[in-house]
């Protein structure tokens, strides 16, 4: 028996007891009920009287020894514990969040919306997917009229005719069948055209459209309206030009140039040396249109302006190509300004 305790008492000591597991396999085995220690004690019972004191006293011993190891262990692995939660350094700074920048076409198409918004334009949109009354027919295109070839189409359907609008003119027929002058509106938008892909043209880009419908609306009121937005795109000393030019929904219709404001009309190459940049189409609505749209054209008259707003971000952050806006590139993209 002597030698029996001896031994556990060399076992327990010689444990190793690293994790919670550890140590409940060694409470489990030495010490629960049927445990190697209360064996023990069930054994000596049989232990002759004389040695009962002495057996009886190692036996005791050795149950204390072993919740001795027990209560360090614990202790051990609970100051462990603490000292690796106290290893967390609340003072080291964050990770970087990296936060995104607005598209420049956004930047600019946001620009557009805001100046026009303070003259009290509001914003309408229409569908990208249009049929051929609301991108042609209603705008004064006669099927087969050469003018409609100015607009290389993208057809989805072909009786009856469904495409992809070549232009955001179309949503000026959707706010006219359904709303009655006044009307003061532009439509941002993208537009699509199936034209070969180059550093000046691209198949998909945006454009913003404008229109104006009130009684005694005058090209005085265009030529106002479009120089104060020059000024408050490009800056207070912007000159205007506007040059003859036509387009099937507007009589008169003008193309209008701003004074190149990177030379400031000296002449470079991003103007061709000519001082002046082309920025919009306008004019008046053509009466047809107005009538095709059930506004009476003897009562209102209006204006409507369109721009590309690739080309007017161009002008602005003097981008040379085009493709740059769909590619992607983050050196490109981050060039203008965070979100916030
Ligand atoms: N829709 C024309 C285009 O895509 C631009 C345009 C020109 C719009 C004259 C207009 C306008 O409203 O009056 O080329």
């Amino acid at each position: 028996m002597k030698d029996k305790i001896k031994q556990l008492a060399e076992e327990i000591n010689s444990r190793i007891l690293s994790n919670r597991e550890e140590l409940e396999k060694f409470r489990i085995e030495f010490l629960s009920k049927k445990g190697l220690i209360p064996v023990l004690f069930t054994l000596f019972k049989d232990v002759p009287p004389e040695h009962r004191k002495e057996i009886g006293q190692m036996i005791n011993e050795l149950k204390l020894r072993a919740q001795e190891i027990i209560n360090e262990a614990k202790t051990a692995l609970e100051s462990d514990q603490q000292e690796e939660a106290s290893a967390t350094d609340l003072t080291r700074p964050g990770l970087e969040f990296q936060l995104g920048a607005r598209h420049p076409i956004s930047i600019v198409k946001n620009k557009i919306i805001d100046i026009f918004a303070r003259i009290g334009y509001t914003v309408s949109e229409g569908p990208e997917i249009e049929d051929d009354w609301h991108n042609f027919s209603a705008l004064n295109f006669p099927k087969d009229h050469p003018a409609r070839d100015m607009q290389d189409t993208f057809f989805i359907e072909k009786d009856p005719e469904i495409l992809l609008r070549t232009h955001t003119s179309s949503v000026q027929v959707r706010v006219m069948e359904n709303t009655r002058p006044p009307i003061r509106t532009i439509s941002p938008g993208r537009v699509f055209r199936n034209e070969a892909i180059s550093a000046r043209s691209h198949c998909i880009f945006h454009q913003v459209e404008g229109l104006y419908v009130d009684k005694g609306v005058s090209f005085a009121d265009l030529k106002q309206t479009l120089y104060y937005f020059a000024k408050e795109l490009l800056g207070e000393n912007t000159k205007i030009r506007f040059r003859p030019s036509f387009f099937p929904f507007t009589e008169p219709s003008a193309e209008m140039d701003v004074s190149c404001n990177i030379c400031k009309g000296e002449g470079c190459n991003v103007c061709k040396y000519t001082g002046w940049l082309e920025i919009l189409g306008c004019g008046m609505v053509d009466p047809q249109v107005l009538d095709n749209c059930g506004i009476d054209s003897n009562t209102y008259t209006g204006l409507a302006f369109g721009m590309g707003i690739e080309r007017v971000a161009m002008m602005l952050y003097q981008i040379k190509d085009i493709r740059l806006y769909f590619e992607n590139d983050l050196r490109f993209l981050k060039q203008f300004g965070s979100i916030v």
